[in-house]
């Protein structure tokens, strides 16, 4: 296809992100109320409120490839408008091959518009084909990517299979999930259903949607007789990221299965308990603490969601680069990484005081009181009013009572 024979037969406005310039569809002209999500109304999908999620996916893959030391494949099998990928071909060095695809006919003419507008045709090849498919014509030793991005409507459980076998042992898979509804248990059977674990509607919810989906990632890819590891989580505003390093082999693959577990959750006095591997789950276990029942999330991902040498590599990265939300990612990634040795779930301050019927004290104070009775206690990301500590319920309680 040639530059001038694309002709876009739907409003388009030239915006610019991280280095490039590509052409979008003109969101405002899709909206006829305030309330419609203007993304999914366009031909082609854009979502300017992503932007961070790209900027990270930049960074993630060039500490990727810092860490890896050679040139990289690449493919972004869900691209809609090719942003993302044209944004590796340009931002990220030691990018030898890109690949975008689309399913939607739009979206093909308009990320291949893109490609040769920012003239990467030599660098990024664009499909016209369904993810799988695209996916699955590289799963052939020597034809697989060493980055993978999934960045689809809802969830990317459709496509992890395919992603697996198109992955280069030590490869970089990044997945986007934005069913929420069904990860933080709004929907728990459908949870169940796609991502083969339990979830719970509690306090850290958003965690244990990022446990979930890396829980099951861990799991499809043990079935290839691959171990993944995460390396870097985040979430979003309406979503959960997660990128997971794999390792081809079945020893690999049963010491990742390790990291597989359970936790268990008191609703009444916040007492959470974890156990790595598949203990008997009875629906009728009792809170040591008060002796309600206590509800159970998982199987999911017990081992760490983030690498701190690998937030390090990110870190460094972004000292290099001009980015917009460049002071948003830095604050971020600090706690990603402070958190990434801290022990899974979090207590929510404004909840237990609320329980507690007590005042509630800043955060950071609660922190301070913490560590002085000597416990673990850092900040979250997932949650501004969260704390990660490994004090239990009621030491956290008593913390709470002595500071009114
Ligand atoms: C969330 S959008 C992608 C946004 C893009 N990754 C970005 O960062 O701007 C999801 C895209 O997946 C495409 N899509 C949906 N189902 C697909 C499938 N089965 N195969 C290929 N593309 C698909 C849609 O047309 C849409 O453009
Ligand atoms: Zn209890």
């Amino acid at each position: 296809m040639i530059l001038e024979s694309f002709k876009p037969n739907f409003p388009t406005e030239m915006i610019e992100e991280g280095r490039v310039k590509v052409l979008v569809p003109e969101l405002k002209a899709f909206v006829k109320l305030p309330s419609e999500y203007a993304p999914s109304k366009a031909p082609v999908f854009y979502n300017p409120v992503m932007e961070l999620n790209r900027d990270l996916a930049v960074l993630a893959v060039q500490a990727y490839q810092r860490k890896i030391g050679r040139k990289i494949c690449v493919c972004e099998p869900l691209t809609g408008c090719g942003l993302r990928g044209i944004r590796f071909a340009v931002e990220v060095q030691g990018v030898r091959k890109t690949l975008i695809s689309d399913i939607n006919e739009q979206a093909f003419r308009l990320a291949s518009y893109n490609v040769q507008m920012s003239r990467l045709t030599k660098h990024v090849t664009v499909r016209k084909k369904e993810a799988n498919l695209a996916l699955s014509s590289h799963s052939a030793p020597r034809q697989r990517f060493d980055v993978i991005d999934i960045d689809p409507f809802g969830s990317p459980v459709p496509f992890l299979d395919s992603a697996v076998r198109a992955l280069r042992d030590r490869g970089l898979l990044a997945l986007t999930a934005t069913d929420m509804a069904s990860l933080c248990g709004v929907h728990p059977r459908a949870c169940v259903r796609k991502y083969g674990g339990r979830p719970l509607r509690n306090e850290y919810c958003h965690e244990l949607a990022a446990r979930l989906l890396a829980g099951c990632l861990t799991t499809i890819a043990g079935r290839h007789d691959l171990g993944v590891d995460m390396v870097f989580t985040h979430r979003g505003e309406h979503y959960i990221r997660v990128y997971a390093t794999a390792k081809y082999g079945a020893k690999s693959a049963d010491e990742c299965m390790r990291n597989m577990g359970f936790v268990f959750h008191c609703f009444t006095c916040f007492h959470r308990e974890t156990a790595k591997g598949f203990p008997e789950v009875a629906h009728s276990r009792k809170c040591d603490e008060c002796g309600s029942r206590l509800s159970v999330a998982g199987p999911l991902w017990l081992g760490n969601l983030s690498d701190a040498h690998f937030c390090d590599l990110m870190e460094q990265e972004i000292q290099k680069r001009k980015l917009k939300l460049g002071g948003k990612i830095r604050k971020m990634l600090t706690l990603v990484k402070s958190e990434s040795n801290a022990p899974p779930t979090y207590f929510v301050v404004d909840k237990m005081c609320d329980a507690l019927n007590l005042p509630v004290p800043p955060v950071d104070d609660v922190v301070e009181s913490l560590r002085k009775e000597g416990f673990h206690a850092s900040l979250t990301h997932f949650s501004s009013r969260g704390i990660r500590s490994n004090a239990p319920a009621r030491k956290f309680a008593d913390t709470l009572h002595r500071m009114v």
